[in-house]
């Protein structure tokens, strides 16, 4: 026996309520997928993406890393991306933060956690991006929180700025991007203004959003 078998076993009674509520759920979804959003978000295991908001298996394409980065050069999610955009031709793709994230926390206090402290020197570079607005914060943890925000609209503008999505909206694809931050407190999620669907209404809702955050300071 499985070392594991509880989640085994807690595996056995989710499908079986899945099938008693809808009978051909599982060879509906084996047929093929058709999510009409990509998640990208934090690997942190309080976030977990289909249930903040309440979607089934198969309506939500996923990608996490610690504190949902975006980088030009990271082939993992730029392959989430491509595939999302391309193949799935998904509407929507929003970057989810969360308020208290430990990667965003430890890239501001710069305490040597190993390997990756390298990735979360992509968060360092957001916080120096900001860093007159950050030193004027009154205390860690509006600090982190701040930086939190400034990091999802960072990263949703890197989404913007792919080859992906240029293309997409250079072919007229409808595609929206959007920049979120949940509460674990409340488990409510915020909307942080960056919503855009063009080039250049990204360029707009970006310095928009980050506004935003520079008046909510403290
Ligand atoms: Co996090």
């Amino acid at each position: 026996m499985s070392s594991l078998q509880h989640l085994i076993d807690a595996n056995r009674r989710w499908a079986a309520s899945v099938n008693d509520a809808t009978p051909d759920f599982f060879q509906r979804l084996a047929a093929q997928q058709n999510p009409r959003y990509l998640w990208i978000g934090c690997s942190d295991s309080r976030v977990p993406a289909n249930e903040i908001v309440h979607l089934l298996p198969g309506e939500l394409f996923v990608h996490r890393n610690v504190a949902n980065v975006v980088v030009h050069t990271d082939l993992n999610c730029l392959s989430v991306l491509q595939f999302a955009v391309d193949v799935l031709r998904v509407e929507h793709v929003i970057v989810v933060g969360h308020y208290g994230c430990g990667g965003v926390r430890a890239a501001w206090q710069g305490k040597p956690l190993g390997l990756i402290d390298n990735w979360l020197r992509h968060v360092q570079d957001v916080a120096e991006q900001h860093i007159a607005f950050i030193r004027s914060l009154p205390d860690e943890a509006t600090i982190t929180d701040r930086l939190c925000e400034l990091n999802v609209i960072e990263q949703t503008h890197h989404v913007g700025r792919t080859t992906i999505v240029r293309d997409a909206w250079r072919r007229g694809q409808s595609l929206t991007l959007h920049g979120w931050i949940y509460g674990l407190r409340d488990g409510l999620i915020k909307d942080l203004g960056i919503e855009s669907d063009s080039g250049d209404r990204l360029k707009a809702n970006y310095a928009a959003a980050l506004e935003g955050v520079f008046r909510t300071g403290a």
